[in-house]
């Protein structure tokens, strides 16, 4: 008996699973738009992530073979299988196997394994199409393994609304998380990796609100801030309370900067004496403390009008240049901010940028800009700089000499960098040896 209502069974059970799926499938199809209004992520992983899915899937073959991915098989086999094959079509090119779709958040992920003779960069250049073919907002092509290249892409842009809360407590020594990743992780700033730091963009791009996230996270930290703000000092000025010093027109920048070199070789001579390469070598009781210098709008201390300035300017050049080559052994760090760097500001400026290894570029005024920031990065760079638009002020491109990345700084408001610099002003190092830039 057993035996013979089995069949019967198996074969109700097909009709049974299409109805639930259908009764599911329409049922999402219907409440689908208000499902993506309300639950975005259970949006996503019922409805969207597999739709995507099957399209991926679906276009894979005719993808590859359309970027040039594909790789006809060898000729002679195609001439066997045309003799032996009756008629039959002859065997289609290779393509890439792919692993697994997996889905993350904003989108998905997937790892690709290149075909002999392939390298990265083949599915670099094909990430605009995949973007297309897929419907997506962008696809970023990074190399996972040798033989294996990374394919993520995200529906909508991360940054527009980041959701990475910003860093409470001081953390460790000189490292901030000022926003957040492309990827979704935060995007932290580590001097002691990276010690000095050039942020280039248009008026209005998210320079100065950068500074402030970063200054908002070192205040807590054991460390002097410096500014020099040439503009009147209407931005760092906000920060005075917690700034060991700050200058706010370019006579006061030169002489600030003087100080600073000295106080850099008074501190090489300590580490000479005490036989070690780098601050970080001495004892933590005869440590100096670290020192971070700001500089926002480089331009104001480059720009000259008359002759006398021009001495000015060259000393305030060769000054941060100097401090760029040897503070960071000497904990000295520089962070500069300006909306061009270009060598019309005078033959300084460009050897200032060879010393800032790390860059952050926002939306520019024009492509040299970009350019001059990122260098001879990668393009893909330099497109993903030009096209930041001013409605997603914040937004930057960083690079650094291991590749590049897009990210958006958390937005740390005036009143937000007033309180911050009141409740740390107590933190504020004393540093005898530039007090009188002052005056
Ligand atoms: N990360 C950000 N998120 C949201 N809005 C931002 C962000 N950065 C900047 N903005 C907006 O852009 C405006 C200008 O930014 P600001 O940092 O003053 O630019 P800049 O110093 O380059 O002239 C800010 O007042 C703010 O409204
Ligand atoms: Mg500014």
């Amino acid at each position: 008996m057993t035996l013979a209502s089995t069949p019967s069974a198996g074969a109700t059970w097909p009709s049974w699973v299409l109805l639930v799926a259908t009764v599911l499938v329409s049922g999402l199809l219907i409440a689908g738009p208000a499902l993506r209004r309300h639950y975005p992520m259970a949006w996503w992983l019922l409805l969207g992530f597999p739709v995507v899915v099957f399209r991926v899937t679906y276009t894979w073959r005719a993808l590859m073979a359309g970027c040039g991915l594909a790789v006809s098989r060898r000729p002679a086999l195609t001439v066997v299988s045309g003799l032996v094959g009756n008629g039959a079509p002859p065997p289609q090119p290779r393509v890439p196997r792919r692993g697994l779709i997996r889905p993350t958040a904003g989108g998905f992920w997937l790892l690709v394994r290149l075909l002999p003779g392939q390298v990265p960069e083949d599915f670099v250049k094909s990430a605009p199409a995949m973007a297309e073919d897929w419907q997506v907002h962008a696809v970023r092509v990074t190399s996972w393994k040798p033989g294996l290249v990374r394919i993520a892409a995200s529906m909508a842009d991360p940054l527009a609304s980041p959701r990475v809360p910003k860093q409470r407590g001081p953390g460790y020594l000189l490292r901030v998380a000022v926003g957040t990743l492309e990827t979704g992780a935060a995007w932290v700033m580590d001097l002691r990796r990276i010690p000095h730091w050039l942020i280039v963009g248009a008026t209005r791009s998210g320079k100065s609100t950068l500074i402030n996230a970063l200054v908002a996270g070192l205040a807590p930290q054991p460390v002097a801030l410096v500014g020099i703000d040439c503009k009147g000092g209407m931005e760092l000025s906000l920060y005075e309370p917690r700034l060991s010093a700050l200058a706010t027109n370019r006579g006061q920048a030169v002489k600030l900067l003087a100080e600073l070199v000295d106080l850099t070789l008074d501190r090489m001579t300590v580490c000479r004496t005490a036989r070690v390469r780098n601050i970080w070598g001495l004892p933590e009781k005869e440590r100096p403390v670290p020192v971070v210098v700001i500089v926002d709008e480089i331009a104001e201390l480059f720009l000259i009008a008359s002759r006398n300035e021009k001495d000015e300017a060259h000393a305030a050049g060769t000054a941060l240049i100097r401090l760029a080559q040897l503070g960071a052994a000497l904990g000295v760090f520089l962070v500069v901010a300006g909306q061009r760097v270009g060598s019309d500001l005078g033959p300084g400026v460009t050897a200032l940028r060879a010393q800032l290894g790390g860059r952050v570029c926002h939306r520019v005024a024009d492509p040299g800009t970009a350019e001059m920031a990122l260098g001879d990065l990668n393009p893909d760079a330099l497109k993903a700089a030009q096209a930041i638009t001013p409605e997603q002020a914040g937004t930057a491109v960083l690079a650094s000499g291991d590749g590049w990345e897009r990210a958006r700084s958390h937005l740390t408001t005036e009143a937000d960098a007033e309180a911050i610099a009141a409740e740390y002003a107590h933190l504020t190092p004393v540093l005898p040896a530039l007090l009188d830039s002052e005056k």
